[in-house]
């Protein structure tokens, strides 16, 4: 149950009101009971991180924004791309000391690890790409507060532009060398942490996003580990559950290259599981139970849905990606978002998809695999480009406002 702020008192009007907004708050946030023992810290004070927000990065990017420095930044920062490239000169100090500090890897960070995660990226790009996008992306639809946050952020009124993105973090993490001098992953990750403190500036500015709210500060440390869990360890359950063989090694890898990228978004390392199980434990309570349908969440399934709309006219794309959204994340949620059933894409699906992932590993023997299956790469390929083609040039920038009116 979310703690009762001053805001929700006063929109439910007082004693009476208060009572009804106990009892009809959004669905309840459990407390936290994971313990940073399971953590890459492997110990912490506990605190529920629904109260930890970013304390070196949220003050320094609010008084740049005051200060009037952002575009004045943004415009020095558009020519740092490269992980091992010098920052900018002419950053204000304090940035720059700042920056300085958030770009190293952490201590734990292990090279030999997230060279191993490179190869699992390279054998399993086309099922990450579609994850990735459409059981991930779609995910956070029904994410309420990531949802809200997004829709009212400035970034909400282009969402092609937003999935551009986000949709480069994907690709950065999954890059040769990401983490090495010549990759992109610590430059993108630096600057989506500017990113998110300027959304915790700007937000509650919003008078929208303040009335819908069930919270003052948005992306709180504990709405950053329920966003981080839409990502790999859906990913990896979902891996699982298509019984594709991954070596124990290079899913160790795989998340450690996600708990390198964790650190570096500015989560605090007594939240960042430190094994799978750890992850899945952390997902259970935290990711799982909070999934719900709200009205920005739908209106931005509906657009993700149409992105390949120029391309085809969504004639095919849009059926295609409701049904992949259905048969990824369940007749549940696909109802939340108002997917409607598709009469082929469904059943093609739910009957083919786990015959195909068996030819694609090699467990079926070539000659058996009826064509159709192959035909499944190739429409794979074009969803996954669908979101990943809009990705140039993209440029991650500190937002000055929220969502225009
Ligand atoms: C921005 C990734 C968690 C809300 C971004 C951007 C990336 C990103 C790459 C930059 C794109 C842009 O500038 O539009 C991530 C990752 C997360 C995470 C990897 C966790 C592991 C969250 C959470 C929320 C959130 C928990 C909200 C509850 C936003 C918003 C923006 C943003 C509102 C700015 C959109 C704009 O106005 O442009 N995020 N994010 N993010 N993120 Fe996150």
């Amino acid at each position: 149950m979310e703690p009762l702020t001053r805001r929700n008192m006063l929109r439910a009007g007082g004693a009476l009101g208060a009572l009804g907004a106990l009892s009809v708050a959004a669905p309840a946030q459990a407390a936290w009971t994971w313990s940073a023992k399971g953590s890459v810290a492997g110990a912490g004070a506990g605190a529920d991180p629904r109260w930890v927000w970013d304390d070196e990065a949220d003050p320094l990017v609010a008084s740049l924004i005051e200060r009037g420095d952002v575009p004045r930044v943004n415009a020095l920062l558009r020519t740092w791309t490269k992980n091992g490239q010098p920052l900018p000169a002419g950053l204000p100090a304090d940035l720059h000391a700042f920056m300085e500090s958030a770009r190293q890897l952490p201590p734990w960070a292990d090279p030999a690890k997230l060279d191993l995660a490179f190869d699992f990226n390279e054998k399993r790009g086309l099922y990450l790409g579609v994850l990735y996008g459409l059981a991930s992306g779609m995910m956070s639809t029904v994410i309420p507060k990531e949802a809200r946050a997004v829709y009212y952020s400035q970034g909400g009124a282009d969402m092609k532009d937003r999935i551009s993105k986000t949709a480069k973090l994907g690709y950065d993490i999954g890059a040769r060398n990401a983490f090495r001098p010549d990759g992109e992953m610590v430059v993108t990750a630096v600057k989506t942490r500017l990113v998110h403190a300027a959304v915790r500036h700007l937000l509650p500015q919003s008078p929208h996003w303040a009335g819908v709210a069930d919270e003052d500060i948005p992306i709180s440390q504990r709405d950053m580990m329920v966003t981080w869990h839409s990502l790999p360890t859906t990913v990896m359950r979902k891996l699982r559950d298509w019984e594709v063989p991954i070596p124990a090694a290079e899913s160790t890898a795989f998340l450690h290259s996600w708990q390198v990228g964790a650190h570096l978004l500015g989560i605090r390392d007594e939240y960042i599981p430190a094994t799978w199980a750890e992850a899945d434990a952390q997902a259970d309570q935290v990711l799982t139970p909070i999934l719900a349908r709200t009205p920005e969440g739908v209106k931005l399934a509906d657009i993700l849905l149409k992105l390949g709309t120029p391309i085809d006219a969504g004639i095919l794309s849009k059926p295609i990606l409701g049904a992949f959204t259905r048969f990824m994340l369940g007749d549940e949620i696909a109802q939340w978002l108002e997917i409607p059933r598709e009469p082929v894409w469904d059943p093609l699906l739910r009957t083919a998809w786990g015959p195909f992932v068996a030819v694609r590993e090699g467990l079926l023997p070539f000659p058996l695999a009826p064509k159709a299956y192959w035909l499944f790469d190739e429409f794979l390929r074009k969803a996954a480009l669908l979101f990943l083609s809009e990705a140039r040039p993209i440029r991650i920038e500190i937002p000055l406002t929220n969502r225009p009116e």
